[in-house]
């Protein structure tokens, strides 16, 4: 009997965490395990009403599921950084889901913007590291307000923490088993103490995994690398910055937002997994949103709690469904939320 905490959180979170719950309760079925899910309201609404965005009381009580599904986090009426520092991010250091998994994989049928790409071309995970780096929002405010201001932004980097990413990001790709070639994705050009630790760490990991491939590439060319030759790519590992930015491109590269998908993991603790998109408050409520990546997430979900076949059963399901798809992006699907989520269950 598995337990997952469902958050659905804020805009269209709930619309398409209800279609991933959709697909679970079918899968379960067909599959034959048994789960519970229980319901958290965090979000917008809530701390609007209570002020309160996530006790810590609940963070322990995440500590005793299998796995956390989440919808979105974001809304218009609170101010940026609130929510996404005091929900996102506070589950993700609090629960130490120090790896943020981010597959780019284009499915059949599903327009990229990349010209002359094919879903063989198309296929890497992004692996971010998710606990440190300029994430950990360390920093100072020199002269506030004045004309010789400073503002400083630290990015923190530790042995343990990168070790343990990049550690993650070797075994990963010998058990993904596709090309066994890890790529880290850095700026060793400039920034001269963080991406010097992680080089080192890389290459020392490196010497352990002699069947696994390594390159390097410079952020900046990594975007480049992205659009130009995306097949060239099996596994990047990068820090947690520009872990954000390349999976925002990757997403657009596998089709949009709509069908990007991702993992917070603690790999000896509770995940929590999340379509990578947010809020989209103008088409909340509308059922137009693209539930895929919420389903994707939850197929992730599975996956990591051991239901590796329904999983795949989810995955099989989608790779038709996005063929039967007009366009990934919402409003433009040529079916509503709920339909894609029907679409799924009956093609499982
Ligand atoms: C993401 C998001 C978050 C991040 C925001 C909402 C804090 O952009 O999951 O990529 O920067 O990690
Ligand atoms: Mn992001």
């Amino acid at each position: 009997m598995y337990r997952i905490a469902v958050i659905p959180g804020d805009g269209t979170g709930p619309e398409v965490v209800r279609e991933g719950l959709k697909v679970l309760k079918a899968v379960s079925s067909k599959v034959g395990f048994k789960y519970e899910s229980v319901t958290y309201d965090f979000g917008g609404e809530r701390y609007k009403r209570t002020g309160e965005v996530l006790p810590d009381s609940a963070l322990e009580e995440f500590k005793s599921f299998d796995a956390i599904f989440l919808g979105a986090v974001g809304h218009p009426d609170v101010k940026p950084g609130i929510l996404e520092k005091g929900l996102l991010l506070k589950l993700r250091f609090g629960l130490e889901q120090y790896i943020n998994l981010r597959p780019v994989k284009l499915y059949p049928g599903v327009w990229t913007p990349v010209k002359d790409k094919e879903p063989k071309d198309i296929d890497f995970v992004v692996v971010r590291e998710n606990n440190e780096g300029l994430y950990v929002g360390e920093g100072e405010f020199k002269d506030k307000g004045t004309p010789n201001e400073v503002a400083l932004q630290v990015s923190r980097n530790t042995r343990r923490g990168v070790e343990r990413c990049v550690r993650y990001a070797f075994a990963y790709t010998r058990k993904r088993g596709k090309a066994k070639k890890l790529t880290l994705c850095g700026k060793t050009n400039v920034l001269t103490y963080a991406f010097d630790l992680w080089e080192r760490v890389f290459n020392e990991v490196a010497k352990e995994y002699s069947d696994i491939k390594t390159d390097y590439t410079h952020v900046d060319a990594t975007c480049m690398w992205m659009i130009k030759n995306p097949e060239w790519f099996d596994v990047i590992v990068t820090d947690n910055m520009f872990g954000d930015i390349i999976t925002d491109l990757g997403a657009m590269v596998q089709g949009g937002m709509g069908i990007a998908a991702g993992g917070n993991l603690n790999p000896e603790g509770v995940s929590m997994f999340e379509p990578i998109g947010g809020s989209a408050p103008k088409y909340t409520g509308k059922n137009v949103i693209n539930p895929l990546a919420a389903i994707c997430a939850l197929m992730m979900l599975l996956e990591n709690i051991g239901e590796e076949h329904a999983a795949r059963l989810i995955e099989g399901s989608v790779m038709k469904v996005t063929k039967k798809m007009k366009s990934m992006s919402a409003g433009k699907m040529g079916f509503r939320t709920s339909e894609v989520g029907d679409l799924v269950v009956k093609n499982l």
